[in-house]
C-alpha cells in the first residue's frame, strides 16, 4: 500500500523542467491590480487603451475577414498582419524584412519561450544584461541555463566584461547560444544602449559566432532624442539578430500578439516549436486592421504623451520626497526607473512594508539570477495617475526613511 498522499504522487511524475520552474500564479484576478498602487509590474495606462477605436476595427476586421478570423491559423502568422508589422518595422524601426523573416506569436513572452526552447538545453550558457526581464529570468531557471550576467550602466552593459565573459567561454571551450538584451528603456533599469555601445558589442559577438536575442518591447515609447538604430539593422550577417518585439504596449496586452523577425532557418524552427494550432486569427485581423489603417501612428502619440507626463510627475515627487542616500536613472521612454536605496536597506523589506500600505513596488532581487540587487527596486510609472503617483511615493519615502531611522538605532 502507497504511503504518499495524492499531491507527492502526482509532484513524483513532473518532468526536470517543472520542477526547475515551480508553481506560477493560480486564481488571480487581473482586477485587482487597480485595488492597489501598483508601481511593481509594467502594466500600460487603462484610460489609454483604445476600447472605441478597436471596437471599430473589429467591426471592420468582422466584415470583411470574418471566416478567416474566426477561423485557425496554422503557419507563422496572418498575411494581414505580418505585411503591415513589415511595413510598420521599416517605416519605425528602419528593419528590412520579408515574409520568411517573421513569425507573429502570443505576445513577445511567447516568442522569448521559443527561443528558449530552440536553443537552449540544461547546462548551456545564456549571456544576459542584469539586471534583466523577469519573463526571461523565469526562461532562464525554466531552461536549466547557465546564465553568465554583464552588469549595466547609463549606455548599455558593460563591453569590457562582456568580452571577458566571452573571453572565458573560449578558455572554458563553452559556446554561449545568445547574448540576451532590451536595448531601449530597458526592463528594468530604464536605461537605453548608446550607438557606440551597440556597434562594440555587435562587433564582440560576431566575433565570437554568439547571436544576439533582442528584445525590443518598448522601442516606439520613445520620449526624448533621437531613435537609435536597431542591433538588428545594424547587423551586416542574417542571422545575427534575432528581434522580438510586441503590441501589448502600443494596443493592449490583452491582444496577446507580438512577433520575432529572424533568418528564415529559426523562423521555421520556431515554428516547428509552436505547437498551439495558431497565434489568435481573431486579435490579429483586427491588429491589422487597427495598425493599417494609420491608427496605430495616431495612438503611439498619444501614448508617448501620457507616459511623458507621468515619468515626469514621478521624477519630481522622487526628487522632492526620497532621503538623501537615493538614487535613480532618468528614462528617456518606456514605463521603469530604477531605483537605488541608501547603504543598509533591503528592498525585500522596504517591499514588505509598502505593501502593508498599498503600494507595490519591484523587488530588485528578482530582476537577477544570482541573488544580487538587493538595495533596489523597480518603479513603473506606466499604470498610476498623478494623484496615485504622488501618494505612492509618500509612502515609500515614509518607509524609507523609517527603515534608515531603525537601522541607525
Ligand atoms: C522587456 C519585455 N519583453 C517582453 C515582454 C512581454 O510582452 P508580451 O506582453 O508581448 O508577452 C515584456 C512585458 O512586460 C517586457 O517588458
Amino acid at each position: 500500500m502507497t504511503t504518499t498522499t495524492p499531491d507527492q504522487w502526482i509532484r513524483d511524475l513532473f518532468s526536470d523542467r517543472a520542477n526547475r520552474t515551480g508553481p506560477g500564479m493560480v486564481a488571480l484576478d487581473p482586477k485587482d491590480s487597480a485595488k492597489i498602487i501598483a508601481f511593481g509590474g509594467g502594466y500600460p495606462d487603462a484610460d489609454s487603451l483604445p476600447i472605441q477605436d478597436i471596437a471599430e476595427s473589429t467591426r471592420i476586421a468582422l466584415e470583411r475577414d470574418g471566416e478567416w478570423a474566426l477561423q485557425y491559423a496554422f503557419g507563422t502568422g496572418v498575411p494581414e498582419l505580418v505585411d503591415t508589422l513589415l511595413d510598420k518595422l521599416r517605416r519605425d524601426q528602419g528593419i528590412e524584412a520579408t515574409r520568411e523573416n517573421v513569425l507573429i506569436t502570443n505576445g513577445a513572452s511567447q516568442a522569448l519561450g521559443l527561443i528558449f526552447e530552440a536553443f537552449v538545453d540544461p547546462g548551456d550558457v545564456i549571456i544576459s544584461e542584469a539586471p534583466f526581464f523577469l519573463g526571461t529570468v523565469h526562461r532562464c531557471r525554466a531552461s536549466g541555463a547557465d546564465v553568465r550576467e554583464i552588469p549595466l550602466d547609463d549606455e548599455g552593459l558593460d563591453v569590457a566584461a562582456l568580452e571577458s565573459t566571452l573571453n572565458e567561454l573560449k578558455a572554458e571551450g563553452k559556446q554561449a547560444k545568445f547574448l540576451y538584451l532590451v536595448p531601449n528603456f530597458q526592463n528594468p533599469t530604464g536605461i537605453t544602449y548608446s550607438p557606440e555601445r551597440r556597434e562594440a558589442i555587435l562587433n564582440l559577438c560576431k566575433a565570437h559566432g554568439v547571436p544576439v536575442l533582442e528584445d525590443d518591447a518598448y522601442y516606439d515609447l520613445r520620449f526624448e532624442g533621437d531613435a537609435v538604430p536597431t542591433f538588428y539593422g545594424l547587423a551586416d550577417e542574417p542571422g545575427q539578430v534575432m528581434y522580438c518585439g510586441t503590441f501589448s504596449k502600443i494596443i493592449g496586452a490583452g491582444m496577446r500578439l507580438g512577433w520575432v523577425v529572424a533568418h528564415p532557418t529559426v523562423i521555421a524552427h520556431l515554428s516547428g516549436l509552436k505547437t498551439d494550432a495558431g497565434t489568435p486569427a481573431f486579435a490579429s485581423h483586427v491588429v491589422a486592421e487597427f495598425t493599417g489603417s494609420g491608427t496605430l501612428a495616431e495612438h503611439i502619440g498619444t501614448l508617448k504623451d501620457v507616459y511623458r507626463h507621468r515619468r515626469d510627475v514621478m521624477l519630481a515627487e522622487l526628487e522632492a520626497k526620497l532621503p538623501d542616500g537615493c538614487s535613480w536613472t532618468r528614462p528617456t521612454g518606456g514605463f521603469f526607473i530604477w531605483l537605488t536605496l541608501p547603504e543598509g536597506l533591503d528592498c525585500a523589506d522596504v517591499a514588505a512594508a509598502c505593501v502593508e500600505q498599498g503600494l507595490q513596488i519591484g523587488i530588485g532581487k528578482n530582476f537577477f539570477t544570482t541573488g544580487k540587487g538587493a538595495e533596489n527596486i523597480r518603479l513603473a510609472y506606466s499604470f498610476n495617475d498623478d494623484e496615485e503617483i504622488e501618494r505612492g511615493v509618500d509612502i515609500l519615502a515614509t518607509v524609507i526613511r523609517d527603515q534608515l531611522d531603525s537601522a541607525r538605532n
